[in-house]
């Protein structure tokens, strides 16, 4: 019984040992779907991003208004080759093991801008499809829209979207109602339950991903 317990214990021991390991070796890449200025999703995605640091993450906070891009385009593609701002954006999916996506909500779904930096990152540099930057990460999904919804609508298809290219998305999704009365005047999110479930949900990020399938 006694051997029994210390076998268990340095079981957790051990455990516990690696997942702290795990935290503070994982990069985590974190963007938001809008590019304004003010937007309530990059603040948003700073408070998710705080929380992954003080876990031991390492986290790199990008706004895609650094990264503009064209629109996907075949013949372009053919013919320029990626654009850098892509190949940019899409190293940086490659070299994390996380990525948290704030989305703003348009009409039911998600914005351009992120749609089209997904489509471009999920293509490989000689033009062909790839899903280097989406397979064997995870990805944390939240939404802040003015709406009741929070952009669950928006999130659903973004799921959907990731999920394709290979993705492993958590479940667990956070969403803030009626944004434009949800953050204070330096940009923090005030509600309680909402902040808790964000916790949450980072923490599960920082859990290692799955072995990828083979295609
Ligand atoms: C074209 C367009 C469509 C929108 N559609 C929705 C919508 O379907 N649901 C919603 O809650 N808010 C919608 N909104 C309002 C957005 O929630 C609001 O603009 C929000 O501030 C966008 O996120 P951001 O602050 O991160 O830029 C829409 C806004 C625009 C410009």
């Amino acid at each position: 019984m006694k051997n029994r317990m210390l076998f268990l214990s340095s079981l957790f021991i051990a455990a516990s040992a690696l997942a702290a390991q795990l935290s503070a070796e994982t990069k985590i890449l974190a963007l938001a779907g809008s590019t304004r200025e003010d937007s309530y999703n990059k603040k948003l995605v700073k408070e998710a991003a705080e929380i992954a640091r003080q876990s031991g993450a390492t986290v790199t906070v990008i706004d895609l208004k650094d990264f503009s891009m064209p629109f996907y385009d075949s013949d372009s593609e053919k013919n320029e080759g990626m654009p850098a701002n892509a190949k940019k954006l899409r190293d940086l999916m490659i070299s994390s093991e996380g990525i948290i996506i704030a989305s703003p909500e348009y009409n039911g779904s998600l914005s351009a801008v992120l749609k089209n930096a997904l489509d471009w990152a999920s293509r490989s540099e000689d033009g062909s499809p790839s899903r280097d930057a989406f397979k064997g990460k995870k990805f944390a999904l939240i939404s802040a829209s003015m709406g009741p919804g929070g952009g669950s609508r928006g999130l659903a298809h973004l799921r959907a979207i990731i999920e394709n290219v290979g993705g492993e998305v958590i479940q667990q999704q956070t969403v803030v109602p009626t944004a434009q009365n949800a953050f204070d005047q330096n940009g923090a999110l005030q509600n309680a339950a909402i902040k808790d479930q964000l916790k949450q949900e980072v923490k599960q990020l920082l859990v290692p991903a799955k072995a990828p399938q083979p295609a």
